[in-house]
């Protein structure tokens, strides 16, 4: 595939980075000559993780992957957007349930900049259940969660919740 000289940003919560995050990195990859995962605060989610650990676990993540820099920033998508120079917002669809408030949220960013598109993609089925939520909630009951994690956010985890 030739690649398009176009920034993307992947906007999200990232607490921590999972398999499932990585697999939609990678295809974004793929398409656009470089991709912004951008670690932005979610008002409704109190997070585990600092935003210095979760950056820190995302770039650890994206180490080997040329073209792909991940940030955080404080502040609107929108904004970030304009500062990195993205006009493709990626985000990642598991199921039907995610649609309607990624639907919500990609027209609310048209809405505040016209030229900025949203794109939608899958991951790979095997991680189309994967959370970051889950991944913490199954950690925090006894799980083993290393098939959906990095072993650099396994080791955190266990820091996390004194393991
Ligand atoms: N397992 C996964 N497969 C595909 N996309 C995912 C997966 N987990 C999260 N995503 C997507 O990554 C983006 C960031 O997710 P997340 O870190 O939970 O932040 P947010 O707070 O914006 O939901 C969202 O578009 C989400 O749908
Ligand atoms: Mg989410």
């Amino acid at each position: 595939m030739t690649k398009k000289k176009i920034t993307a940003i992947y906007p999200g919560s990232f607490d921590p980075v999972t398999n499932g995050h990585i697999d939609i990195i990678k295809r974004s990859i793929k398409i656009f000559s470089k991709v912004i995962p951008a670690i932005l605060v979610n008002p409704e989610k109190k997070p585990l993780f600092t935003v210095e650990e979760r950056l820190y676990l995302l770039k650890d993540a994206c180490k080997d992957l040329e073209g792909v820099e991940p940030v955080f920033f404080d502040g609107l998508l929108v904004d970030a957007a304009k500062k990195y120079g993205a006009t493709v917002v990626i985000r990642g669809i598991r199921a039907v349930s995610d649609y309607e408030y990624e639907l919500q949220m990609a027209l609310m960013n048209r809405s505040l900049y016209e030229e900025l598109e949203t794109l939608f993609l899958v991951p790979a089925q095997e991680y189309s259940f994967l959370s970051s939520r889950l991944v913490k909630d199954v950690y925090g009951a006894g799980g083993d969660i290393k098939n959906f994690v990095t072993p650099l956010v396994a080791e955190k985890l266990r820091e996390k919740f004194n393991r």
